[in-house]
């Protein structure tokens, strides 16, 4: 499942965060790609562990924490902590997949790449290419999306990111581990989840849809401690 979460950020936490990314230092992409993905890589981070990068890090994971769109979907365990690139020139990244395991930057901790997440900084106006295409069994999506605006997707899939052949496109990217590794079994949890908020919006102070939310939020939770893993 690929899910777009408008509005992670504010425009004014957006604006905060263009001013550290425009003064922040920027190195080759290549340091944090593996064997295989070195080859096709052609972009520039910040350094990991970068002070701009832990504080704007900061901001994003707060964010994610209060978004209700973004629990709902991820179920997250945890997350890594945020990256940030930028494409200009005609950079771009070809197809890979994702490594699997990822160690956590100055600890010992490691975490499964369930969910890719790419949080956008500049808007679609600002350049032209720059496109994330994710392929799955339905076709490839191409995914260029306002600032503060932000898309999860499966870190099964294969996925390339089109040249920049004009201004930059800066985003940041992370990973998450979720509580469910699967993704069919995570869709159906969200599924659910949104029926059960439906039941309650759309059929207020109706007994039948109460009890039937709360029955059907009675499977959710099942459901969850059948899967979950923690
Ligand atoms: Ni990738």
């Amino acid at each position: 499942m690929l899910i777009t979460v408008p509005d992670v950020l504010a425009g004014e936490e957006v604006a905060q965060a263009r001013k550290l990314l425009d003064e922040a230092e920027w190195t080759d992409g290549r340091v944090t790609a593996g064997h295989q993905s070195a080859k096709t890589k052609d972009n520039l981070q910040i350094p990991e562990g970068h002070p701009a990068a832990k504080e704007l890090g900061g901001m994003i994971v707060q964010a994610l924490g209060k978004n209700p769109l973004f629990l709902a979907a991820a179920l997250p365990l945890k997350v890594f902590p945020p990256l940030f690139n930028k494409y200009t020139g005609g950079q771009s990244f070809g197809t890979h997949v994702d490594n699997a395991i990822r160690q956590v930057p100055g600890s010992g901790a490691r975490i499964r790449t369930d969910l890719s997440a790419t949080l956008f900084f500049t808007g679609p106006d600002e350049y032209d290419g720059g496109e994330l295409c994710v392929e799955d069994t339905y076709g490839v999506h191409r995914v260029k999306l306002p600032p503060g605006h932000m898309v999860l997707y499966p870190s099964t899939s294969l996925h390339h990111v089109t040249p920049v052949t004009r201004g930059a496109r800066i985003c940041s990217f992370f990973w998450l581990q979720s509580m469910i590794r699967n993704d069919g079994r995570r869709s159906l949890m969200f599924d659910l989840d949104l029926a059960i908020q439906r039941l309650g919006r759309d059929l207020p102070d109706n007994e039948v849809a109460e009890k039937t939310a709360v029955q059907l939020t009675g499977v959710y939770h099942n459901l969850l401690r059948e899967w979950a893993e923690m």
